[in-house]
């Protein structure tokens, strides 16, 4: 089978990709697990070489957005689409057009091209809890309504929105994750304003200095690299029939406070860890975490079988093993 990953250069779309080389397979159109032929990794920019060379991937650079070249992309033998590819929260919010341009018009653009396609493949789209701002119940139910508050919130409303329409009318089969934060992200901070969640764990296991711009009490929902992978398969995988006239869903995930995750570090790597952590409030990014919604009851996920991390000391440990073989750099 066939197998697309738009934003396929970006941190879980080559998570997603390792993932899914090492698994082979994947469920078909009649639910029978099936073997994976290629993966092609969509982005605008080239996806960098894997570290283990892989005769299934395929990498194509350009814009999702343009119309030609996905039409391009979602060649007649397509399966199944990831559809990853986005500007992030911070940077939507900071450039109108061009959170418009990737996170609306790219995923019509996507949409469009797979409708196209002799069979309707399964599409399973990124969205975020960004859908849900403003003046938000205490705990946020599967009924709670879509509110969101900033630019890419509505532009992932919207794909939501479309996900499910193209859904109803037998363009695509359909479903659509709300992700939590996802913690640690390797690599460097990026432009979305969640991005310190990850540095002031990654950054002292790597040796370095982070700098946290919010008090110890702000929380947030968070999920690791690991299970959010696993929740974008187990969503591919599952019938039509599970999921019903709703194709969205928020994913399960653990609500902590940043002073916690300190502890957590504290705990799994020792206090000199914590000592690398410079504390210094930042208004704009202290009000912005304040308006994301942090705690949730996702039941609908968990009665189809999504899963939480156990607690942040075991994401912790697994950022060691995944990203550092094991090690902390003292
Ligand atoms: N990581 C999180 O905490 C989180 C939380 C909620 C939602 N999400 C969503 O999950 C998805 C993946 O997130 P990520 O953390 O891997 O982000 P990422 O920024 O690492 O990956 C996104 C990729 O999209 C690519 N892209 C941007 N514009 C493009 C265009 N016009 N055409 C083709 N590719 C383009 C980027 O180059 C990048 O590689 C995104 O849709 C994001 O909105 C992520």
């Amino acid at each position: 089978m066939r197998v697309v990953i738009t934003g396929g250069a970006g941190f879980i779309g080559r998570h997603l990709a390792r993932k899914l080389l090492e698994r082979g397979e994947l469920a078909g159109a009649d639910g029978k697990p099936r073997k994976i032929g290629e993966i092609v990794l969509v982005d605008i920019v080239e996806a960098a070489p894997f570290p283990k060379p892989d005769s299934r991937l395929t990498v194509m650079a350009g814009d999702i957005a343009d119309e030609k070249f996905t039409a391009g992309v979602m060649t007649p033998d397509t399966d199944s689409v990831f559809h990853l590819a986005a500007v992030v929260s911070a940077a939507a919010e900071a450039d109108f057009d061009l959170g418009m341009h990737v996170n609306l018009d790219g995923t019509r653009a996507v949409l469009e091209a797979c409708r196209k396609l002799s069979a309707p493949p399964r599409v399973v789209f990124a969205s975020s809890v960004a859908v849900f701002g403003g003046d938000m119940p205490s705990t946020l139910t599967d009924q709670t309504a879509l509110t969101p508050q900033t630019s890419y919130g509505v532009q992932k409303a919207i794909g939501e929105l479309l996900v499910n329409d193209m859904s109803r009318k037998g363009f695509i089969d359909g479903r659509a994750l709300r992700l939590p934060t996802i913690v640690v992200r390797p690599g460097k901070p990026n432009k979305a304003a969640s991005t310190f969640a990850s540095s002031i764990i990654r950054e002292p296991l790597a040796g370095q200095e982070a700098v946290c711009p919010v008090e110890a009490d702000a929380r947030m929902w968070y999920l690791s690299p690991r299970r959010v992978v696993e929740a974008f398969i187990h969503a591919h995988d599952l019938p039509a029939s599970a999921w019903g006239w709703n194709r969205s869903l928020t994913l399960p995930g653990i609500d902590v406070s940043v002073g916690d995750m300190v502890e957590s570090l504290r705990r799994v790597a020792g206090e000199r860890f914590v000592k690398r952590i410079r504390w210094e409030p930042d208004p704009v990014i202290k009000r912005i975490v304040a308006g994301w919604p942090y705690r949730f009851a996702p039941e609908r996920a968990l009665k189809m079988g999504f899963k939480a991390d156990k607690n942040m000391d075991e994401i912790i440990a697994a950022h060691i093993e995944d990203e550092l073989g094991g090690k902390p750099v003292d």
